[in-house]
């Protein structure tokens, strides 16, 4: 082969810039490094994104999910309905604190829980239901809203891949009980890791303060049992700087997909729901031949691709019944969205040549056989 390989385009690539470094830097010399003023100011600042609801910092978007679950006082005998069609930390939180996450199918408009489902999912021992925004899409709200009122059910919004986007207008982490998102690197923005907890409630807000730092709120007065999932001011301060940006990356990333709706034609590209404000944390094809055959011509034509997830929840090991089986869901829109879907690149970094790229390569694999 004659001629340069052209550049791999990364599926993610997580900014950590001069500005980010500054402010690590600036928190380090300061000498006040966990849980300070720059997690207060990141809590009151990121509240601007979720219609001024309370918010509380943890150390991971996992630790959000599972503090939250433990403040609602969901435990051992609840049920909690979940897509199975999600990363594994969804149904986690729910195993970690007792409870058992029941699996409910998604719609195929959307890649989140179906209300219809959630509504036939509902007994006695349900006690709440953790919504999914999948991909940056939000979820079905307010249908599943009312079905959580109609049963009294809490809702806990698993916003981990969905900052800023929105549903007839209301944000993500401002319908439910709560919300969770994460800032682990590759996430829309990020503090290297951490979470954040969104309310309306200022009870279950002071709760979740208490829970994050072994139950105290002046130290060495522990009012209830507690672990430590507190955020570091280092962190905080990153996030910061990276929630100043999150508007630009989102646009950024809006007109990427754009672009890549208007042009991919070998693959199925995503849907929008009406009314729903997508923010493209993946930019989430279908591909109906051969899935590998179309992953492997993608990565020869240098175009990084990922496959989120390719094993359902309840397929995975911790989640089979005692004889190894799955147990008895029935979830044909989960199981064919996870034999179906590649996520290609769509993150901010990429340039109009990037984007060519990636059509180009994309309608070459969506004709692999
Ligand atoms: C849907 C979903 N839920 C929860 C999490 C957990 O977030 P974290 O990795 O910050 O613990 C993630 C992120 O990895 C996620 O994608």
């Amino acid at each position: 082969m004659t001629g340069q390989r052209p550049a791999f385009i990364p599926p993610a690539r997580p900014i950590i810039g001069e500005a980010e470094i500054e402010a690590a830097v600036r928190v380090l010399r300061s000498g006040m490094v966990v849980q300070g003023p720059e997690v207060a100011a990141f809590e009151q600042e990121f509240g601007e994104l979720v219609a001024n609801r309370h918010c509380v910092a943890v150390n991971s978007g996992t630790s959000a999910l599972q503090l939250t679950l433990l403040a609602l006082g969901v435990g051992p005998g609840d049920e909690v309905i979940v897509p199975s069609f999600s990363f594994a930390a969804s149904a986690n939180a729910v195993r970690l604190v007792g409870a058992e996450p029941i699996f409910v199918d998604i719609e195929p408009g959307s890649f989140c829980l179906d209300p219809e489902a959630v509504a036939a999912a509902v007994t006695t021992r349900t006690v709440a239901i953790m919504p999914v925004h999948l991909y940056g899409h939000p979820a079905a709200m307010d249908r599943i809203m009312a079905v959580a009122q109609r049963h009294s059910l809490a809702v806990v919004e698993d916003a981990a891949q969905a900052h800023d986007a929105s549903l007839h207008g209301t944000p993500v982490g401002a319908f439910g009980t709560a919300g969770c998102f994460s800032f682990y690197p590759t996430k829309n923005m990020h503090s290297l890791e951490g979470g954040m907890i969104s309310t309306a409630d200022a009870g279950l807000a002071r709760t979740l303060r208490l829970l994050r730092n072994q139950g105290m709120e002046q130290r060495y007065a522990n009012e209830i049992v507690g672990a430590n999932m507190r955020m570091t001011d280092v962190a905080a301060a990153i996030g910061r700087v990276q929630l100043t940006q999150l508007g630009e990356w989102t646009e950024q990333r809006r007109a990427n997909a754009k672009y890549l709706d208007s042009n991919i034609t070998g693959m199925v590209t995503p849907p929008v729901a009406d009314a729903a404000r997508h923010v493209y944390h993946q930019y989430t094809v279908r591909v109906r031949g051969d899935r590998d055959a179309a992953q492997a011509r993608l990565h020869e034509s240098g175009i990084g691709n990922a496959v989120y997830y390719p094993t359902p929840i309840h397929r995975l090991k911790p989640y089979l019944d005692k004889d190894g089986q799955p147990g008895p869901w029935e979830l044909p829109e989960t199981e064919r969205a996870a034999a179906e879907v590649i996520s290609l690149p769509v993150h901010p970094s990429l340039s109009p040549d990037d984007l060519e790229r990636i059509v180009e390569a994309a309608n070459l694999a969506g004709g692999a056989r």
